[in-house]
This record gives C-alpha cells, structure tokens and sequence, in this order.
C-alpha cells in the first residue's frame, strides 16, 4: 500500500541530501509540479525557486489562482510573464508534435535564463510516470512527447531532479492531499497548457476562443456536479477544431468554428472513458458556448472516444 507520510519524510530526506546550492523548478499550479515544489521548499527553503511561467496558454484566472496558492504555502516564487514569446515561436505552425517541441525548447530556455539569474544548478520537476511512459523510453513508441521530457534538451546545464518520477496520479494527489495542497482535487491541466487543446495554428485570438469554451465547460460540469446531476469527470474541458462549418445566425448565413467538448473518466490517464454526461448539460454548455462567442463558434460536439484509440487531449 503506498504511504504518502512515509514517500514525502523519504523524497524531503533525498531532496536534502541530493541539492548541495540553488535550486528551481516550474511551477505550473497543477498537482504535479505543486507537490514537486512543497517537498523541494520543504527541503531547502529559500534555495528554491518556484517559477511560474505565463506562457499565454493558461486557463481563466489561473496566474491569479497559483499566486494565491504559492503564497500560502510559502514557497519562495517568481511569475515570469513570457506569453508574447511563445505566441512568437509557434506563428505558423500546426503540426502537433512541432508545436510540442517548441513549447518544451521554449519552456526551457525561459526557465534557464531565470535559473542562471537565480545561480540555481538543479531542475527540480515534477514528471510522474505516465509522462515518460508515454514519451518512449526507447522500449515503447513515442505517442506525445510531454512538455516536461520530450522538450528537454541534452544542454540544459542542470542536474534533474524529479522526486515524483514513480507515481501514478492517484498517489502524487494522495501526498497532495497530505501536504495540505489545496490544488490536489484540481483536475489534471497539460504541461503545454491550452495549445493542445488549439488544433491548427495558435494565436492569441484561438487560444482566447478556447480559454473562454474551457471556462464555460468546467462552470457548466462543476455546477452539474454540485446539484447531484452527473459524476464529477476525471478531466473535462473543451478544444478548438481548424476548421469552419456553415451555420446560421439569425437569417443569415454563418461561417464559424466548432468546439469540442471532452469529459473522461479515468484512473491513472493510461485509459479513459468518455462520461455519459446528461443531454441537458450538454445541451446548456453548447447553448452558453455558442451564445458567448456568437461571431466565432457555430458548432458544439461532443467526443465519445474512449483511450485507446483516442487519447484525453487532442494534440
Ligand atoms: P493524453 O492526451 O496523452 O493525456 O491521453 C494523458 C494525461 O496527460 C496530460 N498531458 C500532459 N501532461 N505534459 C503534462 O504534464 C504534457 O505534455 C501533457 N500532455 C497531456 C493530459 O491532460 C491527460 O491528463
């Protein structure tokens, strides 16, 4: 049975034992990367530095939110705001895997600048085991390289350390919920943040369309939830499709975008299954979605794909 008072008093020994000076990690506010830095804070105090990069991707409020939550966990912080940067890097591109290997490139370069500054000589991050399962590891096929191994170049000049390396999800929130880590009910959010969820090309425009249909996705379930409507889903959120439908508006002929709402129930992210969530839900996300972005989205679908053959995000 795993222990999360014994795994954290062991990672808090190793940690101490292993960082010899500075140390900085990316603090994303997701479970992961939130636990990583309270078991490295917890470790070596102000020798770490918790990051947290606006890569223009974030969800609604949450730059505010992780603020909010490192302050009152009291690790030392800095918020790095880097959005223009990453819009710049990605104009054009639309292939998945590229747009991938450029936010990991770009992830790290922002990070190194900031460590050098900060005179750190470790990384600490929170890769779980799913993560480089699913990058290949020269036994298996590379299905998505993640933003926190598949970016990460050979010079990155940094010792890793990654405490969370054998977890599954269900462990890293049960230490989560030990640490007394608000976020550790949070549902899980990407390393590469909305730009898996913008298929085609990413502007500040498209990832807005989306940060808007995520938002109304999670008030929508939550709010479903609350009233005893439907399960609360393992992860559940919206993606923007490419391409353009025709619709109506009125009496007039319309053009516009499609989303895609997905919900999945799942243990450990390895498998999932759609959730069967209620038609009228359904039905008052795709309503809000179309009625707040009039002049963008005509089209609202739902994915019933299970993992595999899908995988939770679209990218
Ligand atoms: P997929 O889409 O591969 O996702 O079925 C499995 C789980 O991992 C999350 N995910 C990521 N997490 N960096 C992360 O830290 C990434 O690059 C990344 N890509 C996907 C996804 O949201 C789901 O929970």
């Amino acid at each position: 049975m795993f222990k999360a008072d014994r795994f954290s008093d062991e990672q808090i020994s190793l940690i101490k034992e292993k960082i010899d000076g500075k140390a900085i990690i990316a603090c994303s506010g997701g479970v992961d990367s939130m636990v990583a830095a309270v078991l490295a804070s917890k470790a070596i105090g102000d020798r770490l530095l918790a990051i947290y990069v606006d890569t223009g991707m974030m969800r609604k409020g949450e730059t505010d939110e992780v603020r909010g939550m490192l302050q009152d966990l009291g690790v030392n912080f800095r918020i790095v705001d880097a959005s223009q940067e990453y819009f710049d890097a990605l104009a054009g591109v639309t292939e998945p895997e590229q747009k991938r290997k450029i936010i990991g490139e770009k992830f790290i370069r922002v990070f190194e600048r900031e460590a050098k500054g900060f005179g750190a000589k470790y990384l600490v991050q929170g890769t779980i085991a799913p993560d480089w399962i699913e990058s290949g590891d020269g036994v298996r096929d590379t299905i998505k390289s993640h933003h926190n191994v598949g970016g990460l170049p050979k010079d990155m000049g940094m010792e890793l350390c990654e405490p969370l390396r054998d977890l599954y999800k269900d462990e890293v929130r049960e230490v989560a919920r030990y640490l007394g880590i608000k976020s550790s009910e949070r549902q899980p959010f990407p390393g590469p943040g909305l730009a898996v969820r913008c298929l085609g090309e990413i502007t500040p425009e498209n990832i807005e369309i989306v940060r808007e249909a995520c938002f109304i996705v999670e008030d929508e379930i939550q709010k479903a939830v609350a009233a005893g409507k439907m399960e609360m889903p393992w992860q559940y959120f919206a993606a923007l499709l490419p391409s353009k439908s025709v619709g109506v508006q009125g009496d007039r002929r319309a053009y516009g975008r499609t989303i895609v709402v997905r919900a999945v129930s799942s243990f450990d992210a390895m498998t999932a299954e759609f959730s069967r969530i209620p038609l009228d839900v359904l039905d008052k996300i795709s309503r809000r979605i179309t009625n707040t972005m009039k002049d963008q989205v005509n089209r609202v679908v739902y994915d019933i794909t299970n993992k595999p053959p899908a995988t939770i995000e679209w990218e």
